[in-house]
């Protein structure tokens, strides 16, 4: 009973940790098998029944994991100290934990870990060292676990990592680095990581990504999250096959090059906001035939053409200067993000090229209010709009909503309907007919 009662209110409490263990309840059976000391307890060894296969420490006041703390516990699979004011590990402190397969040491006041501190453990599959104060690494640290599959050294003070340091870790599919100090990488630290599917390294302070990880070298890799860092260029020939997700917001890319992302033809998210971009090759993405969700928001992009993506479902281009957007065989498109751009107007000939429009932001923008807008007013009634256009002009609609203008309003008889408005969103294809006459035809496309 008292297990019970413990483990619903610990893992209350560990979501806001946001630990790894919060998934403790009775429930999920976790707490079988597993003993939970709380802030009471500040000393180690402590007595474990011989059942007991999990050992959590949350918040215990343990400063120092000694050496032969887990001496006469080897059954042990789970050790986890969160939230503990442990400043000191001893060499040899987990020595013995031969069926050891999680580790987590989090939340906790660690700075620097002894180089064999995780010697023998040959089982270890998690090792969960986050949010700590860890400010280096020794290259012999992680030595011999070749079982290992997670690493997650995030939200540390980490400066730099030794050549050499991952070399052992045959079965690392996960490595997270991310919020640390690092500044550059060993252009081979990852080159033993054959496993790797996700690597992430947001929120540091990198120039560039190594080349191993770029160049195609970790063939298994799916996921670079490199945001948050101060990347200028990438290495040239980046190619990879199996590549799905690509995070390179907030860096200081201000160019993209015509083949920057050729290489990556499985890529299904791309993610660029925040990062000052000026210009896009028009053919930039024309390779990546696969990519559903594309992320340029928060840059600089003055005109924009994007075509023939055939699976783009997703396309984000909120915050930009965007005058003009040309849109092109997009049949797959269902979320179209357009506000806080300097657009005027939407053609009707660009929505026959999104017919599967579902969602669309189109607030501050100057939208010039006459017949060319008849368009949108007629077919947004039947997408999701998440925002509230309001007219920049003419100067007697000013500021009036989008919306909910009638054709009375937006057309004033004797006005001619086809006139050009200048800047716009166009479809490569055709002219802009008169939207009144179209009116019918509109009316059989569906929008879903
Ligand atoms: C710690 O507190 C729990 C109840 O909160 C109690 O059952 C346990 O005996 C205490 N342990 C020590 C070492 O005082
Ligand atoms: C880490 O140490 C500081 C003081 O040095 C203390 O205030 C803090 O509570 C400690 N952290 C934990 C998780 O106990
Ligand atoms: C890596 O760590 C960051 C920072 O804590 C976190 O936001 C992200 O979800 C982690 N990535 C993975 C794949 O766990
Ligand atoms: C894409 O941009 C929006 C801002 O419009 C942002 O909120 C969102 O988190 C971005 N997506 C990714 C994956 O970064
Ligand atoms: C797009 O921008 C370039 C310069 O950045 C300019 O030369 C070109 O005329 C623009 N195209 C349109 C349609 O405005
Ligand atoms: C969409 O992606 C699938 C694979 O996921 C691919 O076979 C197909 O050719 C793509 N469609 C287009 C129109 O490019």
């Amino acid at each position: 009973m008292f297990w019970e009662v413990f483990c619903a209110v610990l893992s209350a409490s560990l979501v806001h940790l946001q630990s790894s263990a919060q998934s403790c309840t009775m429930s999920q059976g976790l707490c079988v098998g597993t003993e939970v000391f709380s802030s009471n307890q500040t000393i180690l060894p402590v007595q474990l029944s011989a059942e007991t296969t999990k050992v959590l420490f949350f918040t215990s006041q343990i400063h120092t994991i000694s050496k032969g703390a887990f001496m006469n516990t080897m059954q042990l699979e789970r050790v986890e100290f969160i939230g503990t004011p442990t400043a000191n590990i001893e060499d040899g402190a987990f020595q013995s934990l031969s069926r050891l397969k999680v580790l987590e040491i989090s939340s906790t006041n660690v700075t620097l870990l002894p180089p064999d501190a995780f010697k023998d453990l040959s089982k270890l599959e998690v090792l969960v060292l986050k949010q700590n104060k860890i400010t280096s690494i020794t290259k012999e640290l992680f030595d011999g676990l070749r079982n290992l599959r997670e690493l997650q050294l995030q939200h540390n003070s980490i400066g730099s990592i030794p050549e050499g340091t991952f070399n052992g870790l045959e079965s690392l599919q996960m490595l997270n680095l991310s919020r640390n100090k690092l500044t550059s990488l060993q252009a081979s630290l990852l080159s033993g990581l054959r496993r790797l599917q996700i690597f992430s390294v947001s929120g540091n302070q990198l120039q560039t990504l190594p080349e191993e990880i770029w160049g195609g070298e970790l063939t298994n890799l799916e996921e670079i999250n490199a945001q948050g860092n101060k990347i200028r260029v990438l290495p040239p020939d980046g190619h990879n096959l199996k590549l799905e997700k690509l995070f390179l917001d907030s860096n200081h890319l201000s160019k993209v090059e015509e083949d920057m992302f050729a290489g990556f033809p499985s890529l299904k998210t791309l993610s660029l906001q925040s990062n000052g971009l000026s210009h896009l090759n028009p053919r930039v993405f024309n390779k990546l035939t696969q990519l559903r969700d594309l992320n340029l928001s928060h840059n600089r992009l003055a005109n924009v053409s994007v075509s023939g993506l055939g699976n783009l479902t997703s396309l984000n281009l909120e915050n930009n200067r965007i005058r003009s957007l040309e849109v092109t065989n997009l049949p797959s498109l269902h979320t179209l993000r357009l506000a806080d751009n300097v657009l005027t107007t939407i053609s009707g000939a660009a929505w026959d090229q999104m017919p599967n429009l579902g969602a669309l932001s189109l607030g501050g923008n100057a939208w010039h209010c006459d017949c060319s807008l008849m368009p949108v007013v007629t077919r947004v009634l039947r997408f999701t709009v998440t925002d509230r256009p309001t007219c920049d002009s003419p100067q007697r609609l000013k500021d009036e909503d989008v919306l909910t203008q009638t054709e009375e309003m937006l057309c004033p008889a004797g006005r001619d309907p086809t006139q050009s408005t200048g800047d716009s969103i166009a479809a490569t294809t055709g002219t802009v007919p008169c939207p009144l006459a179209r009116t019918s035809q509109e009316k059989l496309l569906t929008f879903t």
